[in-house]
């Protein structure tokens, strides 16, 4: 039984055009994965859009539509792809060079519709990318004409593609670390950096604007600081656009939220958790750059902190060694393998150890968060919400909140903030487990 009206949200109609920064492994895995579905050649897996189902009102009602029914989301079909990269290959070539998806099975059949997408010149910097070359750039005198470039190339986008709607995700390299200063504090601030080409404007920052200032929502799948600014939050509010980052949660952070919630449900304490990778993609050459692999870091070490609370259990979370590694090692291309050493405690203070050697493949998880991101931004912007879209915490790494607020990082908090945003946008009854009426009949 519906409670309340729920959000009036716009139909989807028409195209929904869906921008890339970056044509590399993750967006290739993307465009050609969701053209193999249309063409009813592979399933969506791992898109919570796409496969998942919500249930709906009480357990004896036995309504769990699924989500894509449920919500007004676009359909594929619908969905058109442009991207910028500094590196000039289509996206059939940049996907061979990925080397994610089989050549045979899953890139010939679309070669066509892949050749099609050719990268629009970028706005990139070196100082931002050091493992980078990229040919295929934008020349400006300030940062500021960078970014009314890249404002013409989403218009422009929106009449050739004749798209109805556009949404924006970053799936380009890490940049190196920054931190929020003054130039990051208001629009005005921020403008003023633009035109003086300060260097604490990254090459991200300037996609942001853009976006925003062409009523694009902006998600952000890498872990530079891009929108998490207040210039840009505020920029969003007034402007009603959703936005979110950062960076996309897919393997051994995914891992990390569903074990640590465990160990803190049962009381278990935390010595140490040493977490290593090898990987052999481009991102992994990025990121084996001092300044990129610092960005990267910090957003995989806070997941711990928010999770453990070591204020509140001192004696269990207090003394936690936590470790992250990235080493790039070619011969693993795409194909990472992420181990985690995790000394726990129990009972007494007796240790025991947990081992986990996951052997992922990097794109082939973050290619369906790309989608799912994609779409549930697109029909944030048709439910008016507007600002940081916490709701979507889900599907990042560190996901941006209000002011003052810690992250929710446990994935299954994540899920049910999703799916409980999803009732309440349709105006159906939160579920909150409490079940009591199951057992106390009138
Ligand atoms: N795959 C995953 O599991 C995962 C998880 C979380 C985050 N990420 C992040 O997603 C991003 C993409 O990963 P990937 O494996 O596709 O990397 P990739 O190196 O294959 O692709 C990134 C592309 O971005 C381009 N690029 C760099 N700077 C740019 C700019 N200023 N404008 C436009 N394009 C630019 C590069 O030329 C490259 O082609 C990385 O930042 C990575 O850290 C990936």
């Amino acid at each position: 039984m519906a409670v309340e009206a729920g959000r009036d949200i716009a139909p989807a109609k028409g195209k929904l055009g869906v921008m890339l920064v970056g044509l590399g492994a993750v967006s290739t895995t993307f465009i050609a994965g969701v053209e193999t579905v249309r063409r009813g050649r592979g399933l969506p897996i791992g898109s919570l859009s796409q496969m998942g189902t919500i249930r709906l009102g009480k357990r004896t009602e036995k309504r769990s539509p699924k989500i894509k029914e449920f919500v007004p989301l676009a359909d594929l079909k619908d969905l058109v792809f442009t991207a910028w990269d500094p590196i000039p290959d289509d996206a059939y070539t940049a996907a061979v060079k990925a080397g994610v998806l089989d050549r045979h099975e899953h890139l010939d059949p679309i070669k066509d519709f892949l050749q099609g997408i050719k990268p629009l010149p970028a706005a990139f910097d070196q100082y931002y990318v050091k493992r980078l070359q990229g040919t295929n750039v934008k020349r400006g005198k300030t940062k500021r004409e960078l970014a009314e470039q890249l404002r013409e190339d989403i218009r422009s986008f929106r009449k050739t593609a004749g798209v109805s709607r556009v949404v924006l995700v970053w799936c380009a390299s890490t940049e190196v670390f920054i931190t929020p200063g003054p130039a990051h504090q208001s629009l005005a601030a921020f403008e003023q950096a633009m035109e003086q080409n300060d260097p604490a404007i990254a090459p991200s920052m300037l996609y942001a604007y853009a976006a925003l200032m062409e009523n694009v929502p902006f998600a952000n799948g890498a872990p530079n600081l891009t929108v998490d600014v207040p210039a840009l939050e505020r920029l969003a509010e007034e402007r009603r656009l959703p936005i979110g980052g950062k960076d996309f949660k897919t393997g051994q952070t995914m891992m990390k939220t569903v074990l640590a919630p465990a160990f803190k449900a049962r009381m278990l304490g935390l010595a140490g958790w040493y977490s290593t990778n090898i990987l052999g993609n481009r991102d992994g050459e990025v990121l084996d750059d001092p300044e990129s692999f610092k960005t990267k870091e910090e957003s995989k070490l806070g997941v711990l902190e928010y999770i453990l609370q070591p204020d509140q259990y001192p004696e269990l979370y207090g003394n936690v060694f936590h470790k992250v590694r990235i080493n790039y090692y070619p011969p693993r291309g795409d194909n990472k393998e992420g181990w985690d050493n995790i000394d726990i405690f129990g009972w007494l203070g007796y240790p025991m150890q947990i081992k986990v050697d996951f052997l992922c493949r990097d794109s082939i998880l973050a290619a369906p968060i790309v989608l799912d991101l994609a779409l549930f931004f697109d029909l944030a912007q048709r439910a008016r919400l507007s600002g940081i879209q916490e709701w979507l915490s889900f599907y990042f790494k560190s996901p941006q909140t209000a002011p003052g607020l810690y992250p929710e990082h446990d994935l299954f908090i994540q899920q049910t903030k999703l799916k409980n945003t999803l009732r309440w946008l349709m105006g159906e009854d939160q579920i909150t487990h409490l079940g009591i009426e199951y057992y106390e009949k009138a």
